[in-house]
């Protein structure tokens, strides 16, 4: 049985010291965090936490310092080219978040002389700056005591306190519970402490409880049912969408068109594909009335947040006077396509082997 209460402001406090103690010692290096005791630096903080909206730490922590040390400040973003930005994102996810970045450093430039609002509510009015991004940057770049809830809050939060409701609905509770638990001082080593737990210690399965900091105050350990919250919502499944994509080759050069700047993947460099539908459309759409052939046995798989996408492949011999890009096939990797066309060039040169 736990014997602690939790409205004891005592074990608030004292939980809140020993998940700082266990940071301090343990804490993750990652490119964006200043070094203990130093001042943060609110536009460092700030692409953080932006880049790391609905993408791993491992997938953003080798893009991190090539993006800062390309654009290192919001007014050297403010002037960056457009479709610069877009290709150095690709694989970071929706690129509605990159066209928001953009527009959030030019209105920093324009509007805040350059300089970010240090309140969570003036942040919130920035492009692209939710509930959450504001919160971590009013904690992490300003020290301000706000309640932060990513992911790995969230499954830390619910097992502490074994809530049982499901999630998104969940949400207020454990908001709630964070706000009363992150101390005045220190605030955004508080959030990343909590981060950093759920991500080593406090994992979806398995989590490591020997190891935690805060196993004596965990309820949900305490009736040994972890791995039960936080508790999902009732799965639905996403829905399936197909297209086909177009390798139209001359000459060892492919065609690329660049996508229409709103909508998914907007203002990307692509692979020229039809609609996308609710049933395979076959050669609807095609580029070019050249002699199309479908790839049977090749199609990609992509996930996106709302749909999965099943392309298939076609393939044909084009001619280099048609209008859009026609990239050298050998050097593709530097065109910046997004992840899902990426894999379909790479099924393309795959199985037309094409010679580089
Ligand atoms: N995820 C989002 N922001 C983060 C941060 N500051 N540290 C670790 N993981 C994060």
């Amino acid at each position: 049985m736990l014997s602690h209460s939790w409205h004891s402001p005592a074990v608030r406090v004292t939980l809140s010291a020993a998940l700082l103690a266990w940071y301090d010692r343990h804490r993750r290096r990652l490119p964006w965090r200043a070094e203990r005791g130093a001042a943060a630096d609110p536009y460092t903080v700030w692409l953080s936490e932006v880049m790391l909206q609905q993408t791993t730490v491992a997938a953003v922590g080798p893009r991190f310092e090539s993006f800062r040390a390309r654009w290192p400040s919001f007014a050297a973003l403010a002037v960056a080219d457009d479709a610069a930005v877009m290709s150095a994102w690709a694989g970071l996810g929706y690129y509605a978040r990159a066209r928001n970045m953009l527009a959030c450093a030019r209105a920093v430039a324009a509007e805040h002389g350059g300089v970010l609002p240090d309140t969570e509510s003036a942040l919130r009015q920035l492009p692209g700056v939710g509930d959450y991004t504001a919160a971590a940057i009013a904690a992490i770049a300003f020290g301000r005591r706000a309640a932060v809830v990513d992911g790995n809050v969230e499954r830390v939060v619910s097992r502490l306190f074994a809530i049982g409701e499901p999630l998104p609905g969940a949400r207020t509770a454990i908001k709630a519970r964070v706000a009363e638990l992150t101390p005045a001082e220190r605030p955004g080593d508080y959030a990343q402490a909590t981060m950093d737990l759920g991500a080593m210690i406090c994992t979806p399965r398995r989590p490591a409880c020997a190891l935690c900091p805060v196993a004596e105050w965990c309820v949900a350990r305490a009736t040994g049912e972890q791995e039960r919250y936080p508790v999902k919502p009732t799965k639905r499944e996403r829905p399936r969408r197909y297209g086909t994509a177009y390798w139209l080759e001359d000459e060892s050069r492919v065609l690329l068109v660049r996508r229409p700047a709103t909508g998914l993947l907007g203002g990307m460099r692509a692979l020229p594909t039809g609609p996308w539908e609710d049933a395979p459309p076959g050669l609807v759409g095609a580029p070019s009335d050249a002699d199309w052939e479908l790839l049977a046995r090749r199609g990609v798989e992509h996930g996106f947040t709302h749909f999965h996408l099943t392309l298939a492949l076609a393939q044909a011999t084009g001619t280099s006077d048609m209008a859009g890009e026609w990239w050298p096939v050998g050097e593709l990797g530097s065109a910046g396509l997004p992840t899902v066309f990426r894999r379909a060039a790479e099924a393309f040169v795959e199985e037309l082997g094409v010679v580089e």
